[in-house]
């Protein structure tokens, strides 16, 4: 499924460099094969297909339009985070300047939204309302930078928004594609949501983890004052001058830092807690997706709900 989703993008930007679209399609094309895992576009064939589906051609263009989508917020997110490099490659402000990344991220973002319009009104809406809340939650989170005072209800609704929604939306979607009743491709719904969140949350681990896999560098989000779960838990929990410490090392962050935050994080066992409420979200999603009838399609739904537990990438 994961060769025909990319066979699909690359088909799509060949056609656009026929059509003369040059640098911008070479640009976009560059991250957008680079090689991204495609665990959007998997997910919504699959749930197309545990909602009753059975014509892959009538969803494709709905897993590649959140695919593309979810690309174009990635070249705008690597702007603002400033990062250099994404799936493994420089990223395309750093390689084509601020100005043309910023036209590329909305080229992807466009070329996303023609192939979700051919949907009904209602699945149009609900695209466009997923991609309107990824903008407030990246603006809540902007405000939240450094603000020592973030609580998980700050942070969860952020999350919801950059990246559980994608998730959710795209389910629902795909289950009210493949006729489901509302009421049913709800659950879908709350299935994306809990698998979103524990993604991002992981996301967050692997960003305090460090690996070499991951295609970008360890402690970026500390970097750039992002108020993660385990930095949120640590400082509720930590007092006195350890308080003071965490505070000092997360306002002015360095990679020689780095092993003093962990030790910090460990005190309170706050990715111990980030790592329970991962698991709390998947076995939620779990069940969400128990309610439907056995299928291949749903093994495989809950073979990714597992992968995205241990995932390094
Ligand atoms: C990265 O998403 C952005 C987040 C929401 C954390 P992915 O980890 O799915 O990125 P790709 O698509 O595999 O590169
Ligand atoms: C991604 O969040 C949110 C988006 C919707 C783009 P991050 O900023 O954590 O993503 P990475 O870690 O750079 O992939
Ligand atoms: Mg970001
Ligand atoms: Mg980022
Ligand atoms: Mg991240």
């Amino acid at each position: 499924m994961r060769d025909e989703v990319n066979q699909a993008l690359l088909d799509l930007i060949q056609a656009e460099l026929e059509h003369g679209a040059g640098e911008v399609a070479v640009e976009a094309g560059r991250v957008l094969n680079a090689g991204g895992k495609r665990l959007r576009p998997l997910l919504f064939l699959l749930a197309y297909r545990v909602a009753g589906g059975t014509n892959t051609d009538d969803v494709m263009p709905l897993a590649l339009a959140f695919e593309l989508i979810h690309t174009a917020t990635l070249v705008h997110d690597d702007i603002n985070d400033e990062a250099r490099h994404r799936r493994g490659i420089p990223t395309i402000h750093a390689q084509a300047g601020q100005a043309k990344a910023v036209i590329a991220g909305d080229w992807l973002f466009v070329q996303g939204f023609g192939l979700g319009g051919r949907y009904s009104e209602q699945i149009v809406s609900i695209i466009a309302r997923c991609c309107a809340n990824i903008a407030v939650s990246e603006f809540h989170q902007l405000d939240h930078v450094l603000n020592l005072a973030t609580t998980p209800e700050d942070y969860l609704s952020i999350v919801k928004g950059k990246t559980a929604g994608p998730f959710a939306s795209g389910c629902y979607a795909a289950g009210l594609v493949a006729g489901l009743d509302d009421e049913k491709a709800k659950g879908l719904e709350r299935f994306g949501m809990e698998l979103g969140i524990a993604f991002q949350l992981v996301d967050d681990l692997l960003d305090l983890r460090g690996d070499e896999r991951m295609g970008k560098p360890r402690g970026a989000d500390v970097y750039e004052g992002k108020m993660t779960l385990p930095l949120i838990h640590a400082l509720t929990l930590s007092h006195g001058r350890n308080r003071e410490r965490l505070s000092e090392v997360i306002e002015q962050f360095t990679d020689d830092d780095f092993d003093e935050l962990m030790a910090l994080l460990k005190r309170s066992s706050s990715v111990e807690y980030a790592e329970i409420l991962v698991q709390t979200h998947l076995e939620r999603a779990q069940s969400e997706l128990e309610k439907f009838p056995d299928s291949e399609a749903k093994e495989l739904m809950l073979m990714i709900t597992n992968i995205v537990k241990d995932r390094h990438t």
